[in-house]
């Protein structure tokens, strides 16, 4: 049995953010019958331009404003009847939480914590809203700590974040989990890993390699480059969502994972040998490998994570259907066809268009 024809209603958060969009246009073409409520903030990293091509939606609608406004975030469970929450808000960089983590600790923490209580109050409490709900967290495998050589994060493995920003995702999660436990609210989390693709922010590696790698900007690797992330294509996320949506068990947790193990330095090798046989080597005639630059490493860095996704493979039929070889060059494909994108996020022009465009309504 599948809760399709009972979603009527979601509001996403974030949905202007990296996955979030790509998952915005996703449900938009794989749910007819649904109304999706965007609910973003538009911090550096929400950019209402990942959606102009779906904005004009009649099923679509776009709310300015921040998860952690309980009373912004209760007219909207009431207003739009919300049956379906998919819940991505976030800061999500990890350099930055190190910078300053208090923005991380509001908004993952803070911002869960009151998004929760409303579906809580609208949901259980007033019980105003018919039918079967759910509330999705997005989560991420770095809640689950750092891996040796050899090993993978399971469902069941101890959590054990060790940066701000996973640390702040590790305790939202323990909130989603307590919601059920204490009050039944009927929750699913995600813990996914490392997304690539379309839309992500140049802040993080893939992007920020590309971008400067096509610039002839030096290309900062941290440490000695042999940290290993599990990359999964963001729309392979989404769908594992929309999987979870429909067929996940209530208060289950699902690990979500590309089987996709790869060391920092080969992924900044193949973005360099990939644009170098798309556009060139460097002006100078250079190969882009050239701008390499090992830094100093990130403090406390995780040195490896690997996600077994045996679970939802198993019990919800879920697979990822993009290999990093296919994905890695999609990637790169739409960067070189979006330079106006990237620009225009690179240069925070973006932001002030739409606080103008926001400003009027
Ligand atoms: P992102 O930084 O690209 O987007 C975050 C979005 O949340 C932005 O649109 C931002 O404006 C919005 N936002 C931030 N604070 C807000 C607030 N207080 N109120 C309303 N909106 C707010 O992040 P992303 O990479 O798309 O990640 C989305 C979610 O997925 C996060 O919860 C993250 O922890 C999780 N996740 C990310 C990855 C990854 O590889 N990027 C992997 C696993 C899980
Ligand atoms: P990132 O994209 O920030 O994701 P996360 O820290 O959430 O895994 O970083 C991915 C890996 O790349 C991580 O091991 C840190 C490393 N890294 C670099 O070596 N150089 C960079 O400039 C960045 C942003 C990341």
């Amino acid at each position: 049995m599948t809760r399709d024809s009972r979603m009527k209603n979601i509001l996403v958060t974030g949905g202007a953010g990296f996955i979030g969009s790509n998952f915005v246009r996703l449900a938009l073409s794989r749910l007819p019958d649904c109304r999706l409520i965007n609910l973003d903030k538009l911090t550096y990293a929400g950019n209402p331009g990942n959606l102009v091509d779906i904005q004009d939606d009649p099923r679509y609608r776009f709310v300015q404003g921040d998860i952690c406004d309980a009373a912004l975030v209760a007219e909207l469970f009431a207003d739009e009847q919300i049956d379906t929450v998919v819940h991505f808000a976030a800061e999500s960089h990890v350099d930055r939480s190190i910078d300053g983590p208090a923005e991380f600790i509001q908004t993952n923490i803070v911002g869960t914590f009151t998004l929760l209580e409303a579906a809580r109050q609208a949901w259980l409490v007033n019980a105003a809203v018919a039918g079967d709900k759910r509330f999705l967290h997005v989560s991420t495998d770095e809640v689950y700590g750092s891996l040796g050589e050899t090993g993978m994060f399971t469902e069941t493995t101890r959590y054990d974040p060790r940066s701000p920003y996973s640390a702040s995702k590790a305790s939202s999660d323990h909130l989603v989990s307590a919601y059920f436990h204490t009050y039944g609210l009927p929750t699913v989390i995600t813990n996914c890993s490392n997304n690539y693709g379309p839309y992500h922010f140049p802040e993080k590696l893939i992007p920020l390699i590309i971008n400067n790698a096509l610039n002839g900007k030096d290309l900062p690797v941290y440490g000695d480059g042999k940290n290993v992330r599990d990359w999964l294509y963001v729309v392979d996320h989404c769908t594992a969502i929309l999987t979870v949506l429909h067929q996940g068990g209530v208060g289950e947790t699902y690990n979500v994972g590309g089987n996709n193990e790869k060391q920092n330095i080969e992924i900044v090798q193949t973005v360099c040998d990939i644009l170098d046989q798309k556009v060139g080597p460097l002006p100078s005639g250079e190969p882009r490998r050239s701008l390499i630059r090992f830094v100093k490493d990130r403090p406390g860095h995780d040195r490896r994570y690997a996600i077994d996704a045996g679970k939802i493979a198993a019990e919800l039929g879920w697979k990822p259907s993009v290999t990093f070889a296919e994905g890695i060059v999609k990637t790169i494909e739409w960067y070189l066809a979006n330079p106006d994108w990237v620009a225009a996020v690179v240069d925070g022009s973006y932001q002030e268009y739409y606080r103008q465009m926001y400003a009027g309504r």
